[in-house]
């Protein structure tokens, strides 16, 4: 015995031999992965005094999924089938011995084993659907038979890890055994396999739970419905239910054929590649060329808040989520507990969710602390301003602050468009002011842009990026200029949709195709939830846009229960005849001849006049990288992770058709559109953004 290969080695221990696998970093199942278990299981097998067989990993985790750098490369043998068959066709019992994540084809392989034990701390789970595939080597077929159909069901869909705990209950780990002590208690338990001469169990001939579900399509609508929200648009959860109903109704081998099938389209579809570039992107966005990993950060230990209104809350949350005392400074009593009374409102809420303890909410409470009193801020390693969005008001801030908060803190910006190099003047340390744009609401959504001023140093972008990892973010670097990236790019499909009202769409129209592409809402609804007053001024309103009107008539959105739609008590909309009649007046005050506007006319002009823009900010500078943009996107506003964000979504459309048709679009683009040069050169040059590197 001794190594097997690179990865894989066997030793003995009596009659037990113990096939551990060491590929690093989560001996995920690369070829050389494979090889070592089937040429490791021939040796065992071929050892006549061998009567047992332990399956380890060595490091921090059994086998936590497939290489996905092999993904669209031609296969390499043993494949994962042929992996799976060597175990589970073994004469002598395979017990797997989890630790860590077993997850994907680790789980599939684990489930081929004829027993299974782990230590507390591991987990299992079948993740596929988060890079829009299922389990296509038998997890689908195979789960549903151990831990029931319903089980399994929330399992492939949701892709989410299941503690040992859990695991033991649904009996897809046979034994828990004590943490550090799992390979001589994987032995230990081989050994009783061996001395209770308990059955070789293969999972794929366990009939009970399938066979009680048959004949039950309810469990099956059941969860559809249950979930149509939650899946809405995504080919790989409804893939995955298939599988499961197949598991239910079929014999096993039939339900491979189904689970193959499946698993090859969506393998080779537009979803799935867009869901793998995501989950890239999303590595890719942490890395700054310019500011490498090793770069110094400053300790954030304590955390101050000038603005306790609707992001200055959502922003303390945060940080006291994670243990940081947070100093929240108001001008006003009443402002400052209102502020504390919706932290704690929004807190509790969670606790009744059954999120976390109501001894939770009151420990995160206690970390905050509101004042009056802006010098409390003095020892503060970063200050997040958060107040009304005015560039006077902002400055005079800044400029307190530059006097009151000691050296070296992090002096931040929650502004959603203004100049924040304009903002830095107003201190004698620009290099340490920073944008930390947060998205509403504050401490549910994902996106950090982190904005980097002309002056910012280098240990204040790499502090800020790591802390938006600590409190769960997802951050994207981007440059200074009116919107940043994620609200200029909003801005101009808002141009366009607007432009569609004058020339014959009503809201609900443009809404209607936005929402069947993919995202949460359309602009117009989009402004409705926001509010259509910011930015409004009852003083200064002069009844020159559509949105102004609505204003004037009280019609502020939906806290005022009509905006662009009427809103019933539930906040339900409804294309209001009063919108209607305003459009109208509009669309025949401009002039234009008014036409039928057909979907494609509103989609491509929103979303082409989207990436035109996108393309903008990349020759700017104002992103690294086209996939930035996306991650800012799908994170910040909701595009659909199946579309891969809107400069992915344009590389399938293909950039040659995106120019063809925003050239056609003409004029109707309006007098502020121009063509990005860098989009009409990559079509030109028949590129990709993807090959912007
Ligand atoms: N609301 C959003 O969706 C959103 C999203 C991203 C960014 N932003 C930006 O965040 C900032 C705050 O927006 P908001 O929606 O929370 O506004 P808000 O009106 O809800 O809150 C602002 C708060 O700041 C307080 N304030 C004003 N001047 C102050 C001062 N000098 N010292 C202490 N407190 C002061 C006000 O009393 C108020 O409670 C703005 O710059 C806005 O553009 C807002």
């Amino acid at each position: 015995m001794g190594s097997v290969n690179a990865v894989a080695s066997l030793a003995v221990d009596g009659e037990i031999a113990i096939l551990s696998i060491n590929s690093p970093p989560v001996n995920a199942l690369s070829q050389q992965v494979r090889a070592g278990i089937t040429q490791g299981m021939q040796q065992a097998i071929g050892d006549a005094a061998i009567k047992a067989i332990v399956l380890i990993c060595e490091g921090k985790t059994f086998i936590a999924g497939a290489d996905i750098t092999e993904f669209g490369k031609p296969p390499q043998p043993p494949s994962l089938i042929d992996v799976e068959d060597s175990i589970e066709n073994s004469p002598k019992p395979v017990i797997a011995a989890i630790h860590g994540t077993a997850l994907g084809g680790g789980l599939e392989v684990a489930l081929c084993c004829h027993y299974r034990v782990a230590v507390p701390s591991a987990k299992c789970g079948l993740p596929e659907v988060h890079l829009g595939l299922l389990p296509g080597a038998g997890g689908t077929q195979r789960l549903p038979r151990i831990v029931g159909p319903e089980a399994a069901l929330e399992m492939v869909t949701s892709g989410k890890h299941v503690d040992a705990k859990t695991a033991l209950a649904a009996s897809l780990i046979d034994e828990l055994v004590p943490e550090g002590e799992l390979r001589a208690s994987a032995v230990a338990f081989a050994r009783k396999v061996l001395t209770e001469k308990r059955p070789l169990k293969k999972v794929r001939d366990l009939q009970d739970k399938v066979v009680a579900a048959r004949g039950k399509p309810e469990i099956f609508a059941d969860f559809r419905k249950a979930n149509a929200r939650k899946f809405r648009g995504f080919l790989a959860p409804e893939y995955n239910i298939r599988c499961i109903e197949a598991a239910v109704n079929l014999p096993f081998e039939a339900g491979m054929e189904v689970e193959r099938k499946l698993f090859t389209e969506l393998m080779g579809g537009v979803q799935s590649a867009a869901q793998r570039y995501v989950f890239f992107a999303e590595r890719q966005v942490w890395k700054i060329p310019d500011v490498p990993e090793d770069t110094p950060t400053i300790p954030i230990r304590k955390v101050g808040i000038i603005g306790a209104g609707t992001m200055g809350g959502g922003i303390a949350m945060n940080f006291a989520n994670i243990g940081l005392p947070v100093t929240l400074v108001e001008t006003k009593q009443d402002a400052l507990e209102r502020g504390l009374g919706v932290i704690r409102k929004n807190y509790e809420r969670s606790a009744k969710g059954g999120r976390f303890t109501m001894e939770d909410v009151e420990k995160r409470m206690s970390l905050l602390k509101g004042t009056l009193n802006p010098d409390e801020l003095a020892d503060c390693d970063l200050v997040i301003e958060a107040v009304f969005e005015n560039m006077d008001v902002k400055k005079e801030v800044f400029g307190k602050l530059d006097r009151i908060v000691k050296q070296g803190a992090i002096l931040a910006t929650n502004t959603s468009a203004l100049d924040i190099n304009e903002i830095a003047t107003a201190v004698k340390r620009p290099e340490f002011v920073i944008g930390l744009h947060f998205f509403s609401p504050a401490n549910v959504m994902r996106l950090l842009e982190v904005v980097r001023a002309a002056k910012t140093s280098k240990p204040v972008i790499a502090t800020s990026m790591q802390l938006a990892k600590k409190i769960g973010k997802i951050a994207a670097l981007v440059g200074v200029c009116p919107g940043f990236v994620g609200n200029r790019i909003l801005y101009a499909r808002q141009v366009q949709a607007n432009a569609m009202l004058l020339e014959g769409a009503m809201p609900w129209d443009v809404d209607k195709v936005i929402y069947d592409f993919g995202l949460p809402m359309g602009p117009f609804a989009m402004g409705d939830l926001a509010g259509l007053d910011i930015g409004w001024n009852k003083d200064r309103t002069s009844s020159s846009t559509i949105r102004e009107v609505l204003c004037e008539k009280d019609r502020r959105g939906q806290k005022t229960g009509a905006g662009f739609y009427d809103y019933d008590e539930q906040r339900n909309p409804r294309p209001s005849p009063v919108t209607e009649q305003i459009v109208r007046d509009f669309a025949a005050k401009s002039g234009n001849p008014q036409r039928q506007i057909s979907d494609a006319e509103i989609l491509e002009r929103c979303i082409y006049a989207q990436i035109n823009e996108g393309a903008k900010i990349l020759e700017e500078g104002i992103a690294i990288r086209p996939s930035d943009i996306d991650i800012v996107w799908i994170n910040g506003y909701g595009w659909p992770a199946y579309r891969g964000g809107p400069m992915f979504y344009a590389d399938t459309v293909g950039l040659k058709n995106v120019v063809a048709k925003l050239k056609e679009y003409g004029p109707r683009l309006g007098a502020e559109f121009t063509l990005s040069p860098l989009l009409e050169k990559l079509a030109a040059e028949g590129k990709r953004f993807q090959d912007l590197k």
